[in-house]
């Protein structure tokens, strides 16, 4: 496995494999590796010659109170978890080589980034999306692997790859969960104990969902409310937002005909924790 850090050997590297037709395959992340970004390394593995795992921590996507300067770090870690894998390249940048002085440019997604995190963290999309777009310039992939966790930041990827004609498949990847159900993040190490057994409400919220469709419920605002009552009945859980919306549009649905995405974000303690799932009727 090699590490990387300059843009131009990675350049070289992808030029070089590309020569002799192989495929790449890209999984960009912010490091603390964990089963999610594993399941995602797997993925490409098995569907590219090449995989090129990204470790960035990426400044322009977190707000000003938000944790960027303790955001969990662990790059000997995250290597011999990559060599274990057999990734073939690990590409982690300094800000430096990633925001040069006079770094001005901005990639701004309308619409779908309007709704649901992007509305609870302004900025944050135009950070994601910028420094994906930069990452897939730099690698030009075949395959680029997201997790549904990030529901919101697939799908905004998947629009301006499709807008700016960027010539790499989109790959979403299922959540991954611990046994009892709580979905794997690096931000689930902020967690106590008993605060852990909170963050399990979110995940709980599905069957309370699940329940109501069932007796014949259709009234997105009536689960809502039930799903906020529920949530909220546990201690530390302080809710960001529960929403029910459209799973490619991410607009809000009040009645629900067919299917819907039901999106939560849930401060417990100081993490907070996003879930998701969709539901079909
Ligand atoms: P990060 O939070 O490190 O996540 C990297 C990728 O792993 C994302 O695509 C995320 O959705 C996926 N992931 C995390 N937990 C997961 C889980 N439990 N199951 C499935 N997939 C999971 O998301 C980012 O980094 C950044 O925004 C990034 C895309 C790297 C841009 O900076």
């Amino acid at each position: 496995m090699k590490i990387l850090h300059k843009i131009e050997d990675v350049r070289n590297f992808v030029k070089e494999e590309k020569g002799i037709n192989k495929s790449i395959g890209l999984v960009p992340t912010m490091g603390f590796l964990h089963q999610g970004h594993l399941e995602l390394v797997s993925k490409s593995l098995a569907d590219n010659d090449i995989t090129v795992v990204s470790i960035f921590v990426n400044p322009a996507q977190f707000g000003p109170n938000e944790d960027f300067e303790s955001y969990p770090r662990d790059f000997d870690q995250d290597v011999s978890l990559l060599k274990e894998k057999k990734v073939d390249y690990v590409f982690a940048p300094s800000l430096d080589e990633m925001y040069p002085e006079n770094f001005a440019t901005k990639v701004v997604v309308s619409g779908i980034t309007e709704t649901l995190c992007g509305a609870k963290r302004p900025g944050h999309f135009e950070g994601v999306a910028t420094v994906v777009t930069k990452l897939l310039n730099i690698a030009d992939p075949d395959r680029a692997y997201f997790g549904m966790k990030d529901y919101q930041q697939l799908k905004v990827i998947e629009r301006f790859v499709r807008d700016l004609n960027i010539n790499t498949e989109i790959k979403g990847v299922s959540i991954v969960r611990e046994k009892d159900g709580l979905a794997i993040s690096s931000r689930n190490i902020y967690l106590s104990d008993e605060e852990r057994e909170s963050a399990l409400s979110l995940v709980k919220s599905f069957n309370v969902v699940q329940n109501l469709l069932d007796e014949g419920e259709r009234d997105a605002d009536v689960i809502r409310e039930r799903v906020i009552d529920f949530i909220s009945g546990f201690k530390y859980t302080n809710i960001d937002y529960v929403s029910t919306v459209d799973p490619e549009t991410l607009e809000y649905i009040g009645f629900i005909e067919d299917k819907f995405l039901l999106a939560l974000a849930v401060y417990v303690g100081k993490a907070r924790l996003i879930d998701n799932k969709i539901f079909e009727v």
